[in-house]
């Protein structure tokens, strides 16, 4: 299949990401109709107002095994919070693209990311989760290492007559090809070849920086992560979080359940008094789609009854009064391939592990700022669990119908989808007026009521996707 591309791609080069800004792209679409072929996978022409994706995107295991390759063994992918680590010698296990790591931070405070894989005979060096050691020792043959990876001892080394050319090798846990931090969020890449990390988060730093700078000294992780699995493939969850159009058919429980709350006057949640003041204000939203697959949604609510109300003077202050503003708006980020930040009544983080072609780990997180008031912190708990929990009213609606649609895939004679197209028509090339707010250049806008729910928002995730893939079969 992927053969197939490659040729394509040789014969159609991309333009260059800086005409997007003017006027549509040329033909940025995997396959032009005189050569499609049964494998086509994204139907991507803007000229034509079409952008389709193939069902096999979500169930060929051959496209997930590329995926896997290109995207979480090749590239920067987020590996965990600097708040996870708040200590010298704290460490915390994760995994990427199946191979085990250990995030440390050594006893000059500074962090690393290693391959958790003992150089002698591979064994895995740290066992916990996570914790707190100066010294890992190898429970196979004894080989040590210190809080920054280094080797520290070899068992026996004295006596072992080894030669010249062992003494020479590195003995230390092998680092990854790529470590760096942004603003607390930590990425890795097992590969070398890939941009600097400031340029391959772009402008979707901003949409970090607005929910940071929200928190004077900064964001923490609320202890106590949950996982659950679904069985249904990695994309439904990237796609979900940014899917306006599913909230009121997928969600009507929780909306019932507002209401109600809404019409007890006893009652100050902050969802509540939002559904009952967006009763009588209509809502906006808008998306940006960046360069790298990242996305961005965004809605506006009325402001007084956001948590961080009482903080606008103050932020405006900080911050100015347009950046301040943005802080109040309701936004749901996409960093591609496995991270999701939703800044609303609560912080929410999901990271994503896809596990095959058909079943995805996520693993939440609350974010918080650092040094929060207890009442604050309490109500911010709440409002988490109530509805981002796997036991809250909105994410086992969102998990079960990720399942349904992977069984109706099984459906093969139906090739494409048909959700991406809302919002085509008003589709802006490069900022519209909302990104001009904020200084930012993402490659596509679009803007309107909330009942437009924008589909656009997928498609910078699709066109990466397909260059992505392109670029490793080329
Ligand atoms: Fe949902």
């Amino acid at each position: 299949m992927f053969d197939q591309i490659s040729a394509i791609n040789r014969s159609h080069p991309q333009p260059p990401a800086a005409a997007r800004s003017q006027s549509p792209p040329p033909a940025a679409h995997l396959f032009e109709a005189d050569i499609r072929s049964p494998h086509d996978l994204i139907d991507d022409r803007p000229d034509d107002g079409v952008f389709r994706v193939h069902r096999d995107v979500f169930r060929d295991p051959e496209v997930f095994a590329h995926e896997m390759r290109s995207f979480f063994a090749a590239g920067w992918a987020f590996v965990g919070h600097a708040s996870q680590l708040p200590q010298p010698h704290d460490f915390l296990c994760v995994e990427l693209a199946g191979q085990p790591l250990v995030l440390m931070r050594d006893a000059a405070g500074r962090l690393h990311c290693v391959h958790n894989s003992c150089r002698h005979k591979g064994a895995r060096v740290v066992h916990h989760r996570r914790g707190n050691r100066r010294t890992h020792v190898c429970h196979y043959h004894g080989w040590s290492y210190g809080s920054d990876g280094a080797n520290i001892a070899i068992k026996g080394k004295a006596e072992g007559d080894y030669t010249p050319a062992f003494d020479a090798e590195s003995h230390d846990l092998a680092a990854v090809a790529r470590f760096g931090e942004y603003r607390g969020f930590l990425f890795a890449s097992l590969d070398a070849d890939v941009p600097p990390l400031d340029a391959w988060l772009g402008d979707a730093r901003v949409f970090i920086d607005l929910a940071v700078d929200a928190a004077e000294h900064g964001l923490e992780l609320v202890p106590g992560a949950v996982s659950y699995t679904y069985r249904g493939n990695w994309k439904l969850q990237l796609e979900n979080s940014t899917d306006a159009y599913h909230f009121s058919s997928t969600h009507p429980s929780y909306l019932r359940l507002l209401e109600r709350r809404s019409r007890m006057p006893q009652r100050t949640d902050v969802e509540a008094a939002i559904w009952q003041a967006g009763k009588k204000q209509q809502e906006m939203m808008g998306s940006f789609g960046f360069a790298n697959g990242h996305a961005l949604v965004w809605t506006t609510t009325p402001q007084e009854n956001h948590p961080l109300y009482p903080l606008l003077p103050a932020l405006r202050e900080r911050f100015g009064e347009r950046r301040a503003d943005w802080m109040l708006r309701t936004r749901q980020l996409n960093i591609f391939p496995n991270l999701q930040i939703a800044s609303n009544a609560a912080l929410q983080m999901r990271v994503i592990r896809p596990v095959a072609v058909d079943c995805t780990e996520i693993t939440s997180y609350c974010l918080a700022p650092v040094g929060e008031a207890a009442p604050q912190r309490r109500q911010r708990l709440r409002q988490y669990e109530d509805f981002f929990n796997p036991s809250g009213l909105a994410t086992p609606d969102d998990t079960v119908t990720y399942e349904d649609c992977q069984r109706g895939f099984a459906s093969g004679d139906i090739e494409w989808q048909q959700g991406y197209a809302r919002g085509m028509g008003r589709l802006v090339w490069g900022a519209d007026a909302h990104a001009a707010e904020l200084g930012i250049r993402p490659t596509t806008s679009v803007s309107g009521s909330f009942e437009m729910s924008d589909e656009t928002i997928f498609h910078a995730l699709y066109r990466h996707w397909a260059a992505r893939l392109r670029k490793a079969a080329a």
